[in-house]
């Protein structure tokens, strides 16, 4: 990035996000960005249920491409596009580089043409064509894009582009066999992610079991295997659960990628890694699921996702437990070993006695004060419905400290204007942008508490000024769609943005529920916009010059 301001340097801070928490921090506010900060005006959207992408003024969005569309002579885009994260090739030239996507989840009705809605018995009419085209369609891509007249365009045929799917051998970064095997077979329910210090994607995979089940265990350690959402492994792929529920990282340039079996198994929303001054690594990961658990990953070495320590959060008393087999009677006495431990972390943090969380979804560490934002969605559990960003503050600001505060920043709900926060993302200048997932079968029901939220969208909040603390509604996403996977790219001047599951609730493909991007088929895919404008130049900084 090699920029900084004129001027004064007026706050502390020492990363740069950019949607990207790992990079120290190159640049500065100046008191003349700080006054046109705090003079700004922003105008905010009022809810909608337009089937459409809204975006209010001093914003505008172009597609760089959706759900379908080649990549290369082999390769397709895959579906229900999610996290983003854009690398450039050259730290001097942010409009040239590689991005990758998550492919989340699939809804079979567009994507392999199985309609479980037609049949007594859907199972029996599950082919294997259908769970091929399934799999291929998860996972992600790499594709290099680059901005040229203010458009990105994905450059076709590249040598980079690539799909990564349920069907790629992806080989366990662990010294033990994990099930008996050293490699498991792909990658799904790519969710949210991250990126490391040196520079490679992080892709986490979340409801891994809606692929293959998962094992429960009884009182008595006895395991049963639940069913899976598309049933793949029941008609037609016995894969152990085991090999999911992973944090995957890939390399941007030669595809290849490895399972991180340290980080623990759970469904990771999100990995956020940060950078020692020693250059050991800290790496947050939530677990979303109803009464489950935030992570954090302390290396013993530098630049390691594997040597290292898991740490789960008891957010009532500050305290980070070690889920250490050595260390940890209660530990021993349940567990063989280590290994069994991090597959099932879920179980390991429950004897240590960690906190019960609302769904921890995205993380992100704040630019200017280095403290720790996690959104916890909503948990029906414990009825709180609207969710909440919650605030880590590690002691003396060390994030390899093992003791911290936990507070609510701010609660969903009608007064706050947002409900079911997910992923966030923090600006160049430290606004906080944050994406909401109404679950698309309670959106706008009339029985349900989300009408006067209508459809997700997309919201900032304002660091400075006039409008500091308020969530302001930026874009509306189309009918039963969730925007996410927000990613400023390195200058500051376009936000990636992924349009998910538009017309997810259709159950007629003749009539969709949406018809959005409004292709000249009807049918809605899923799609990544490069949204750019006025507005985003202006909430990042002005007045950079070179260092
Ligand atoms: Fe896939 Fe937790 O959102
Ligand atoms: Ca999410
Ligand atoms: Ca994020
Ligand atoms: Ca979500």
């Amino acid at each position: 990035m090699g920029k900084a301001s004129i001027g004064a340097i007026v706050a502390p801070p020492f990363l740069t996000s950019c949607g990207n928490s790992t990079t120290p921090l190159k640049s500065r506010l100046s008191q003349e960005d700080l006054a046109r900060l705090k003079n700004l005006v922003l105008e905010g959207l009022p809810a909608s249920d337009k089937d459409d992408l809204l975006l209010t003024n001093g914003l505008n969005y172009h597609t760089i491409i959706k759900w379908g569309d080649r990549i290369s002579d082999n390769d397709t885009f895959g579906f229900n596009n999610d996290f983003t994260c854009f690398i450039p090739f050259d730290d001097d030239n942010p409009k040239d580089g590689l991005l990758w996507v998550n492919h989340e989840y699939v809804n079979p009705l567009f994507v392999s043409g199985f309609n479980q809605n037609n049949f007594e018995n859907p199972r029996a009419h599950h082919t294997l064509e259908h769970v091929e085209k399934e799999m291929y369609n998860v996972g992600g891509s790499i594709i290099r894009i680059r901005e040229e007249d203010g458009v990105w365009n994905v450059i076709q045929n590249d040598s980079h582009n690539r799909r990564i799917t349920a069907k790629t051998p992806i080989q366990f970064n662990w010294d033990f066999p994990i099930k008996g095997k050293t490699e498991a077979i792909g990658t799904l329910a790519n969710c949210s992610g991250g990126i490391t210090p040196w520079n490679t994607f992080l892709t986490c995979e979340e409801n891994y079991d809606d692929c293959y089940g998962d094992f429960i265990y009884d009182e008595n350690d006895m395991p049963t295997r639940t069913p899976s959402e598309f049933s793949w492994w029941e008609d037609h792929y016995d894969y152990p659960p085991e090999h999911y529920g992973w944090v995957v990282e890939v390399n941007p340039k030669s595809g290849t990628a490895k399972k991180h079996i340290a980080l623990g198994r759970f469904a990771h929303e999100c990995c956020t890694v940060y950078e020692l001054e020693d250059k050991r690594v800290v790496a947050y990961s939530g677990d979303d699921k109803k009464d489950e658990h935030l992570y954090k990953f302390i290396s013993s070495k530098p630049g390691s996702l594997k040597e290292g320590t898991l740490y789960v959060a008891d957010t009532v008393n500050g305290k980070w437990l070690a889920l250490d087999w050595e260390k940890q009677p209660e530990l021993k006495a349940k567990f063989k070993d280590q290994t069994e431990v991090l597959i099932r972390a879920r179980d390991a943090a429950k004897v240590l006695g960690a906190t019960e969380l609302n769904r921890p979804e995205d993380i992100e560490i704040d630019p200017i004060t280095g403290n720790i934002f996690v959104s916890l969605t909503n948990n029906s559990n414990r009825k709180d419905y609207h969710g909440s960003i919650m605030k880590i503050e590690e002691t003396d600001g060390k994030f390899d400290a093992l003791t911290f505060r936990a507070s609510t920043y701010k609660a969903g709900g009608e007064d706050s204007g947002f409900s079911c926060p997910d992923n966030l993302a923090f600006d160049m200048s430290g606004n906080l942008w944050m994406t909401s997932d109404i679950s698309g079968y309670a959106m706008n029901k009339e029985d349900r508490p989300y009408m006067p939220f209508k459809n997700n969208s997309l919201f900032v909040i304002p660091r400075y000024g006039k409008d500091a603390g308020k969530v302001i509604r930026v874009i509306s996403a189309p009918t039963d769609a969730e925007l996410t996977g927000p990613w400023f790219a390195p200058d500051g001047k376009t936000l990636f943005l992924s349009v998910q599951h538009p017309g997810e609730e259709t159950k007629d493909l003749a009539k969709p529920t949406s018809k959005w991007p409004f292709d000249t088929d009807g049918i809605p895919k899923p799609a990544v916009v490069a949204i750019t404008g006025d507005l985003i130049e202006k909430m990042n900084y002005l007045n950079q010059i070179e260092v």
